[in-house]
């Protein structure tokens, strides 16, 4: 059992449909950003619909240990920052299985100097982090890493950063957002250059507290410039996480005589992509927007065909790939993903790892370097599964088995706690009707 209680192995019935209207956890990108920002803000901030999930708790339970102080009142938490209250923590930040706090929170110490040191689980420290060292040591800051220099553990050390010139070797959110929030405590202009572009909450989030941020967009490329900033607080009202939504907008489509409706998610740029592939292989969708990034969607039952992702896609996708390789496992013909390499530094490896799954159940699954190519329809049957400390392969393989005749078992179920506690609850309540 996890300590909270989920289950470390959960074995699903297949062959459901499912039916319902819900509301899935707020977006886990936001919620991070809300949190770390606010901690930055002088004055008190407030946020609504914050993320339930493990992975954003450890982003609260950092924040605190900076110094911000956070209150509940009725649905919203009120976090107090700023330069001023913040202070060195005792003790290591542990981050637990997130990725994105631990790359963002270290951008974010370093730009406000001192010492401080990070770790997380087996998953968070086995993933690189030179990504974020190298840039945050050219603007000044001391780090000492494991594994030679590449890995969590790490203790970083700044005393004040200069701002730097960064083109992006990787499309990498993560690190455009650690660099950022370093930049936004150096001296002079820190720029980081985007060939290829990747969701943009950190400065959409940053220009609305009033940093002095700068957005250029070029033939090839995205220019972000900022400088040393006072922030001031704002109140956040945090959409549903379509990464979440994914998974039973899914479930609706490739099962028999079911429709699903989530309200209100985040329908953003670079972060909805997974909608216009899943319509490109015959999805019936419906979108009803609540604002200009926001709205209800509803999937019905539809004869999928397959599609070919580009690399150029990847980045606007990358967290729902698992779920549409789902999809594509019970899509007419083969779906070739390529370009998908950075899967393979997620909280597992998740070309190695799915393809083993959707393997197990009998799909016909061919891993690439870079992707997969994945055939759809063939004899399935129910699989086993092991999840890796991987949240989202413990999800889109819960949907794969709801789809098989008999009992899948998952191993490593409870990884869900990370982002969507309530999964396995509204599993339920979509499949009982
Ligand atoms: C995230 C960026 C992406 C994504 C992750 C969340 C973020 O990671 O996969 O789940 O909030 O910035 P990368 O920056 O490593 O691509």
């Amino acid at each position: 059992m996890a300590d909270d209680g989920l289950q470390a192995v959960v074995s699903i019935a297949g062959q459901r449909s499912f039916k319902g209207e819900l509301s899935v956890p707020g977006d886990k990108s936001i919620s991070h950003r809300a949190l770390l920002i606010s901690a930055l803000s002088s004055g008190a901030s407030t946020i609504r619909g914050l993320s339930i999930g493990k992975d954003v708790q450890a982003t609260k339970a950092a924040i605190i240990q900076l110094g911000a102080k956070v209150s509940a009142r009725a649905d919203q938490l009120i976090v107090e920052g700023g330069p001023d209250i913040l202070r060195h923590p005792a003790g290591v930040i542990n981050v637990g299985n997130s990725g994105t706090l631990i790359r963002l929170a270290a951008g974010m110490t370093a730009g406000l100097g001192g010492r401080y040191t990070f770790s997380g689980d087996e998953s968070v420290n086995s993933r690189p982090m030179k990504r974020i060292f190298a840039p945050l040591m050219q603007m000044g800051a001391e780090i000492e890493a494991s594994n030679n220099g590449e890995t969590a553990p790490f203790t970083l050390h700044s005393h004040g950063l200069h701002g730097i010139r960064y083109e992006m070797p990787v499309a990498s959110a993560q690190v455009k957002s650690s660099i950022l929030l370093a930049g936004l405590g150096a001296t002079g202009i820190t720029t980081v250059v985007e060939k290829i572009p990747t969701r943009r909450h950190s400065e959409e989030m940053l220009l609305e507290a009033g940093a002095q941020l700068e957005v250029v967009q070029l033939a090839n490329q995205t220019e972000i410039s900022i400088e040393r900033s006072h922030l001031k607080p704002i109140n956040y009202d945090i959409p549903g996480d379509p990464s979440q939504a994914a998974f039973w907008l899914v479930a609706a489509l490739i099962l028999p005589d079911s429709e699903v409706t989530v309200r209100n998610i985040y329908l953003g740029d670079l972060r909805s992509d997974f909608l216009t592939v899943l319509r490109r292989m015959g999805a019936d969708l419906t979108i009803n927007y609540i604002s200009n990034n926001s709205g209800d969607v509803s999937a019905r039952s539809s004869q999928l065909n397959s599609t070919t992702i580009s690399p150029d896609e990847i980045p606007g996708l990358i967290d729902e790939i698992p779920i549409i390789s789902v999809a594509a496992a019970h899509a007419s013909g083969t779906t070739v993903i390529t370009g998908a390499t950075e899967l393979r530094v997620k909280e597992s490896d998740r070309i190695t790892v799915m393809a083993a799954a959707l393997r197990s159940f009998g799909v016909e699954i061919k891993e690439l370097p870079d992707g997969m190519e994945i055939t759809g329809g063939g004899h399935l049957r129910h699989g086993t599964v092991s999840a890796h400390l991987d949240h989202r392969i413990a999800m889109s393989s819960s949907v794969m088995a709801a789809t098989v005749e008999g009992v899948t078992e998952i191993n490593g179920f409870d990884s869900v706690e990370s982002s969507y506690p309530d999964f396995l609850a509204h599993f339920e309540q979509l499949t009982n009707h």
